[in-house]
């Protein structure tokens, strides 16, 4: 049984196993419709349980059809219409009982803790579908589409990300030391990766670089990531910080500064990050970044339930 709780607990050769996979399926795919099952029917008469503490769109639907194209089907669950999210009743017995009924448990929180409390008590596998600290299937899947689009291995690409230092940045730092790829991040000073990261990367014998310059960042990049401002989990002052990213506002002048080829990702929802005239522009792949989450999330489910290749 494995888990998916943090890219930087996963082995890069399971990483890449993963990637591999969902390229081989996506492919295989292409003539079937949303709901036919795949050949083989790999995970057939399996229960996924998923939690949400909070909002989610693309997660919840993506997972659902990764499970039931892999044969199995899912419910989806609130935190808050159950005893646990009332506060009347233990994470330990909570997920006793999500054991005894499912087979594996996708969780997005808005605490870090619980994810390790659940693991610990889970005898399934458990799946990180967004924490304050984390993002790692989304991440996992971006690195599919980024080399889906540009046809090479990201490790020969320079990736850029403008933003804030979140969830979602800190997977993708992980993801660069786990598959060694050239990440520049350009931020205000203020909200810079923290110093727990910085060290990881540096005890991994890796470099990110970060500029406080949304240009440096952005030079010569094949790809530019961003995300919001404001994170589900952020309790800052909003206007404030809105007012300190304004320079690292995403246009067609920043833009320029990237590779004529460079593609623009983002995992949604967005802000005001991003012009729309880039977000809906030619280079703008963020729809078929969203569709890629069913592809990569399938492998995924296989990795965890012991079933992939
Ligand atoms: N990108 C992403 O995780 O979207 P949702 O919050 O809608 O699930
Ligand atoms: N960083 C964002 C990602 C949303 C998918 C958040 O945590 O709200």
């Amino acid at each position: 049984m494995k888990h998916f709780i943090n890219l930087k607990d996963i082995k890069t050769k399971d990483l890449r196993n993963i990637i591999l996979d969902a390229k081989k399926r996506k492919n295989y795919r292409r003539k079937l419709n949303t709901l036919e099952v795949d050949k083989g029917s790999p995970l057939k008469g399996k229960l996924l349980i998923q939690m949400f503490e909070k909002s989610s769109l693309r997660t919840r639907l993506s997972f659902y059809l990764a499970i039931k194209q892999l044969g199995g089907g899912t419910i989806t669950l609130r935190s808050n219409e159950l005893h646990l999210g009332q506060g009347s009743e233990s994470i330990a017995d909570t997920a006793k009982i999500l054991s005894t009924y499912g087979d594996g448990f996708m969780l997005r929180t808005d605490d870090d803790n619980k994810l390790e409390k659940f693991k610990k008590y889970l005898s399934i596998p458990v799946i990180n579908g967004l924490s304050p600290s984390s993002h790692p299937t989304q991440v996992l899947s971006d690195i599919f589409t980024v080399e889906e689009i540009k046809k090479k291995s990201i490790s020969n690409l320079n990736i850029c990300w403008i933003g804030d230092s979140n969830n979602v940045l800190n997977s993708l730092i992980a993801a660069s030391v786990k598959l060694s790829f050239n990440l520049r991040i350009g931020c205000p000073k203020k909200f810079q990766p923290n110093l727990e990261v910085i060290n990881w990367v540096k005890k991994n014998k890796r470099k990110i670089n970060i500029y406080n310059d949304p240009v440096k960042a952005a030079y010569n990049a094949d790809v530019i990531f961003s995300d919001k401002v404001i994170s589900l989990n952020d309790k800052v002052n909003k206007k404030k910080k809105l007012i300190e990213f304004k320079k690292f506002k995403i246009n067609k002048k920043l833009f320029s500064h990237a590779k004529k080829d460079c593609i623009f990702l983002h995992c949604l929802p967005r802000g005001n990050e991003v012009t729309d005239e880039i977000f809906l522009g030619k280079r703008s792949c963020v729809w078929l970044q969203a569709l890629n989450r069913v592809h990569v999330q399938k492998s995924i489910l296989l990795y965890c339930f012991g079933k992939l290749g």
